[in-house]
């Protein structure tokens, strides 16, 4: 059929055809946005979920509710080679140009520029040749001690009292959380710690491979209360189902019940996955319906292409060792894996495991969903390192 007529929509990012099975979380951030608004505390949403399941999307989502609900949006996304506060800073100093050029009466917006001038000078970040406001001096002893834990949440206090005297709610969006250092994500829960004592008008908005299980000590305690991390996980066979029949029905083509039965069973309901196969089987179809031939048949190209791109990509930053340690782990069946176990696979002693599986954290391959377990964060990324590596030599 017309690939140009093609509904699904598979890529980072993409937004589907129909945000399918994400009721729920949504009220969740309807909710928090309208009582953050109302100065009302309320836990700020880190969503949670492995690779393709439609976290950015969601974020996406909840970016537009937050500015249909009166929010000014700050919108990052977290790179493993950039700094949390290099990453903030750029995007805080225009939010309060922004503020400052907002009718109203006072200057904490002006302060807030010198507070930020003076974060810069501290954790030494420069923004090239820009300068943050020419006329400002940097406000010395506010958030200029380079201690990133205790001149963040100060930086964001002075943000936010900035937008809270000009009654602007400002909603923080952050994606790839698990990007962040350790020191760096406890600044910002410490932060969001203070924005709730306070109770000023800022709130977090993430998104991120699992992570609380690798938050450590302090930090830890401190998350659970001030975040819900709510698990974006794969749709069920019915959400599955209507994310397939729902955007076809739409343009006046059917699935066959037995083909989306099949698709269903083939991606385990993983949305990126879900789009990968919608999208072959409609193009690989004459006319509707799609039927079960179909899909069969659109099945070779989807693992090929997968295999060529989606997985590949991730596989060609591997080291060896790396590539051994997650070939090893994919023998062992499916769900999380001991350590011991795959140290046991690999025919070495668990400790001298250590610096691989930091390595592949920190590449964001597996995660600890359990101490002592691993798990991939590549939805079947276990078959296709059986597929790429059909030896463990
Ligand atoms: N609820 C949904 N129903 C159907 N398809 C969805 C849904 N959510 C996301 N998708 C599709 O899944 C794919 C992946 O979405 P997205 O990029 O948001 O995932 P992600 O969790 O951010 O992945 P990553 O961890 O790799 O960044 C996209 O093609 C998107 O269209
Ligand atoms: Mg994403």
């Amino acid at each position: 059929m017309d690939p140009i007529k093609n509904p699904f929509s598979p890529g980072a990012g993409s937004p589907p055809p129909e945000l399918v099975g994400r009721a729920g979380i949504l009220e969740q951030a309807r909710i928090l946005l309208g009582r953050v608004k109302e100065k009302r505390p309320e836990k700020s949403i880190l969503l949670t979920g492995l690779r393709g399941v439609g976290k950015t999307v969601l974020l996406n989502e909840m970016e537009r509710l937050a500015i249909r609900t009166g929010y000014r949006t700050v919108a990052v996304e977290a790179h493993e080679d950039k700094s949390l506060a290099a990453l903030l800073v750029p995007p805080l100093r225009k939010l309060l140009f922004e503020l400052d050029r907002v009718a109203g009466a006072g200057d904490k917006a002006k302060r807030g520029l010198a507070v930020l001038k003076g974060f810069m000078n501290g954790v030494k970040v420069s923004l090239g040749d820009i300068e943050v406001g020419l006329d400002i001096d940097p406000e010395k002893g506010a958030a200029d001690s380079g201690d990133l834990e205790s001149d963040l949440p100060n930086l964001f206090v002075a943000v936010a009292e900035a937008a809270e005297e000009r009654k602007v709610p400002v909603a923080l969006l952050i994606d790839e959380l698990q990007y962040f250092s350790h020191k760096e994500l406890s600044a910002l829960i410490m932060a969001m710690h203070k924005m709730q004592q306070r109770q000023l008008p800022m709130v977090l908005l993430g998104a991120g491979l699992p992570i609380l299980p690798g938050l450590a000590g302090e930090s830890k305690s401190y998350a659970e209360r001030l975040f819900s991390f709510p698990d974006i996980g794969a749709l069920s066979e019915p959400d599955a189902v209507k994310a397939l029949q729902d955007p076809t029905q739409d343009v006046g083509v059917d699935f066959e019940t037995a083909a989306v039965k099949e698709i269903f069973r083939l991606t385990k309901g993983y949305p990126y996955f879900l789009q990968e196969w919608g999208y072959q089987s409609w193009n690989r179809a004459e006319a509707s319906p799609i039927t079960l031939q179909v899909v069969n048949d659109a099945s070779a190209t989807v693992v090929r292409r997968l295999d060529e791109n989606f997985f590949r990509v991730r596989f060609d930053r591997l080291t060896p060792g790396e590539m051994r340690f997650l070939r090893a782990m994919a023998g062992l069946g499916s769900g999380a894996r001991r350590s011991s176990d795959i140290a046991d696979a690999l025919g070495v002693k668990i400790n001298s495991l250590g610096p691989t599986r930091a390595n592949l954290i920190q590449k964001g391959m597996i995660y600890s969903p359990a101490h002592g377990d691993m798990a991939f964060t590549v939805p079947l990324f276990d078959a296709f390192m059986l597929r790429a590596m059909p030896d463990l030599t």
